[in-house]
């Protein structure tokens, strides 16, 4: 059975940073089997040992999640003959199985997550659950002064495809003209923000997904790298899959 030291098993499955996990466990709240434990250490097997922070079990998962903040230049998807993918972000040893939830295009950044739990990747892009996507996006050209109140009625695109209400928000007017704007979106269509942008006459410069339901992008997460989700995370995740 593959054991890991304590310190590292507790920050992989959201107990906390690795200081705040080696303050806990110096501090005599973490046990093994019972026991107080001190040493950081230690080494102990997620599926044998009885692991609990001040008297809470720690769950074993054996599936893993994962934030990524996706930057551009790499495509949402598992394996790709030609173009890099979001997985080449991951060392090989951790690849297996691995999906992205949902996809962003090649040239936005921002939030993905990334899991092997099929359920809950298939529950979390489904219609039925309407998990709202909030966007920060530079426009370019000019928006209607009415561009707010039209995604709220619902932005009919180019094509003809009707959009269901979502909201806009002009954060600010940049020197050059551009308008940083927030989305909310309440579906998933294909470049979605991009066209609905579009059909009002402006261009997005750079897109970026901030949240998706409840998960909203660690500030902390440089672009091109990932962290595992903490068990409040996916608890949350799972809440909303169950509504
Ligand atoms: N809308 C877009 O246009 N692109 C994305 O990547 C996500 C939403």
């Amino acid at each position: 059975m593959a054991q890991e030291r304590l310190d590292k098993m507790l920050a992989s499955r959201g107990a906390g940073s690795r200081k705040k996990v080696g303050q806990l466990i110096r501090a005599g709240r973490v046990t093994v089997n019972g026991q107080p434990c001190r040493d950081s250490a230690r080494k102990v097997s997620p599926e044998q040992d009885a692991v609990c922070v001040m008297g809470v079990p720690l769950r074993t998962r054996k599936e893993r999640y994962f934030m990524l903040n996706k930057p551009a230049g790499v495509i949402s998807a598992t394996e790709d003959v030609e173009q890099k993918t979001v997985l080449e972000l991951f060392p090989e040893s951790e690849r297996a199985g691995l999906a992205p939830v949902g996809r962003l295009d090649k040239d936005t950044l921002g939030l993905l997550l990334v899991t092997d739990d099929g359920a809950l990747n298939h529950a979390l892009t489904s219609p039925r659950h309407h998990v709202d996507k909030r966007y920060r996006a530079l426009v370019s050209g000019t928006l209607a002064d009415d561009a707010a109140e039209q995604f709220q009625r619902g932005i009919e695109l180019r094509d003809g495809t009707k959009c269901l209400p979502a909201d806009l928000t002009v954060l600010e007017q940049q020197a050059d003209g551009c308008l940083v704007v927030e989305v909310v979106l309440h579906e998933g269509k294909y470049h979605q923000v991009k066209r609905m942008i579009a059909a009002l006459g402006g261009h997005v410069e750079r897109l970026e997904r901030l949240s998706m339901g409840p998960l909203v992008l660690d500030p902390a997460l440089e672009q091109g790298t990932y962290r595992e989700l903490t068990e409040a995370e996916i608890e949350t995740l799972f809440v909303v899959c169950k509504g």
